[in-house]
């Protein structure tokens, strides 16, 4: 990229895998790929639509491990990787059982290392990973306490891998979703502070919730060259929910 302009091409020809892309933010990634000129790889453990599409829980190494080489035959190479796939069940902790620990642990962290373990090797200058993490990685999040501490230990690597990635002109940065109504967001927020004496914020900052496609404006934003000087950061796409720590924006604002 020689100069900034609006003619700068972000994706053409880019080859990008996007998991957990059946539904909701992975989708509209998947699809704003597509549109700004990719060649998208989709997997989901629901039947997902893409270029090459891939139907697995992402879990599965060994199936992870297919996908990977049908990416491999299909292009060589890999340009872009977003770590989407992900969910949680409400639980306080004490009723949390070691089984349902490990199923939030590999479903939100040891998935996504055994997905770059993967993908790195086809992966070369200007190519980047994007890990889609939460904004309760950043706060307490009662009900989702093992949820929220994986995605935080995913922002953690996230920092670690952009600087051993650095070397290699690999990116990788995080999203941070908030506020996105999905599905998945929907069966997290109805439940939110249930059973436990907490709240949640139901108004972020902007004063009325987003889209996934909110999400992949951040996507497509971080996967190209726009982004080529940042890295380890975190992009945060929650209408200031983040920001806004323990405030909480009234439903009907006082003029001045
Ligand atoms: N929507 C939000 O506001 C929000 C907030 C915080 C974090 N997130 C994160 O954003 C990501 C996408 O969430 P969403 O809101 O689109 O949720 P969603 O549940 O609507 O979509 C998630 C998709 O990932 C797939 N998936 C989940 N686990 C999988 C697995 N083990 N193997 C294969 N596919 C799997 C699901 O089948 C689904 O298609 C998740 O990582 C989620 O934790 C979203």
């Amino acid at each position: 990229m020689a100069t900034l302009s609006p003619d700068v091409s972000l994706l053409t020809g880019r080859v990008a895998v996007v998991t957990g892309a059946a539904r909701g933010i992975g989708r509209a990634i998947a699809e704003a790929f597509g549109a700004f000129g990719a060649h998208v790889a989709v997997c989901d453990k629901d039947k997902p639509r893409g270029e090459l599409a891939m139907t697995f829980d992402v879990r599965d190494p060994v199936a992870a491990e297919v996908f990977a080489q049908a990416v491999r035959e299909r292009w060589g190479r890999v340009d872009v990787l977003v770590n989407n796939a992900g969910g949680t069940f409400h639980a306080a902790f004490a009723d949390t059982s070691v089984r349902g620990e490990r199923t939030l642990i590999e479903e939100n962290f040891t998935q996504v290392t055994g997905m770059i373990r993967l993908m790195l090797p086809m992966m070369g200058p200007g190519a980047s990973i994007i890990n889609v993490t939460s904004s309760e990685a950043h706060q307490a999040a009662p009900g989702f306490a093992v949820y929220a501490a994986m995605k935080a230990a995913l922002e953690s690597l996230t920092k670690s891998l952009a600087l051993e990635f650095a070397p290699l002109g690999v990116r990788v940065n995080a999203i941070a979703p908030d506020g996105l109504p999905t599905e998945g967001e929907a069966l997290v927020r109805a439940r939110m502070g249930e059973g436990l004496p907490y709240e949640p914020m139901r108004l972020p900052p902007l004063g009325q919730l987003g889209r996934p496609e909110d999400a992949a404006g951040a996507a497509v934003f971080l996967a190209g060259d726009l982004a080529r000087f940042v890295t380890g950061t975190t992009v945060h796409v929650d209408g200031g929910i983040h920001a806004a720590g323990g405030w909480r924006r009234t439903a009907t604002p006082t003029a001045t």
